[in-house]
């Protein structure tokens, strides 16, 4: 009788990790192209994300969904209306999160997020263009160039049936839902293939050595202004 139940609980048990294994997760295997393209402060981002597994047919029969994410550092910034343009026209679907003062230099900047959400039927291969610019940087005695930091992209996924949809390892992060920010949701930090180097990015710095002789300058043309304007003022009344 004993024997029996054991036997029963071993065949349960075997039938169990059969049926868990045929539980099939897709497979994302990605890779990532990037390049930055223009000199200057004002850049932009090229990606190509190219998806060799799942099949697009696959993966919108998942309906999984699947979002870029660009960690935006203090030394440079993405430009609302810019994105707001682009999402007008159809262009990127894509939402910013943090606040940004388009006008701040580097050090006094916030960080900021970007969310692409990506078009799952051209999953197989797509580019995303992303204007940017860099922040003037506070300038230093001796002025040259400043070093902006680029972070990678992360590539988030997540499934209507949950995580393990998704047979790829990685962490849990939250990130809104959709495209409307209204709610949060978990998603999966996949990894990819990066076809690309770490970024150093370079943005001219200004050069506390000029800086006397500007506000002199300055100061001089302010002063010959008023003495004209006062002179004509003057001159008017008499
Ligand atoms: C996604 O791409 C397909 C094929 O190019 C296009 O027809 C569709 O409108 C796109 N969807 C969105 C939301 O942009
Ligand atoms: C996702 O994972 C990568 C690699 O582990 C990491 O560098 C990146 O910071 C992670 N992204 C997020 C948003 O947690």
């Amino acid at each position: 009788m004993y024997s029996l139940v054991v036997s029963i609980f071993i065949i349960c048990i075997k039938i169990l990790k059969v049926t868990c294994e045929s539980s099939d997760c897709l497979t994302l295997k990605t890779s990532i192209t990037q390049k930055i393209e223009h000199e200057g402060f004002h850049r932009e981002i090229w990606w190509l994300l190219e998806t060799s597994e799942p099949s697009t047919d696959v993966w919108l029969n998942s309906e999984c969904k699947l979002i870029l994410r660009l960690d935006v550092t203090s030394g440079m910034f993405i430009n609302p209306d810019e994105i707001g343009e682009l999402r007008r026209m159809g262009e990127l679907c894509a939402l910013i999160v943090g606040q940004i003062d388009i006008e701040a230099a580097a050090h006094e900047a916030n960080e900021h997020v970007l969310y692409i959400f990506l078009n799952n039927s051209m999953i197989d291969k797509m580019q995303v263009f992303v204007p940017f610019h860099l922040r003037y940087q506070r300038a230093q005695i001796a002025g040259d160039y400043g070093k902006v930091g680029f972070r990678n992209p992360s590539l988030l996924t997540r499934c209507p049936k949950g995580l393990n949809q998704i047979c790829n390892k990685g962490l849990k992060v939250e990130a809104p839902c959709d495209e409307n920010n209204n709610e949060l949701c978990i998603w999966r930090n996949v990894s990819y293939s990066s076809y690309f180097d770490n970024v150093e990015l370079f943005v001219p710095v200004g050069d506390l050595d000029h800086y006397p002789l500007v506000s002199i300058v300055t100061l001089l043309l302010g002063c010959a202004g008023c003495i004209y304007i006062l002179s004509v003022l003057s001159s008017s009344h008499l």
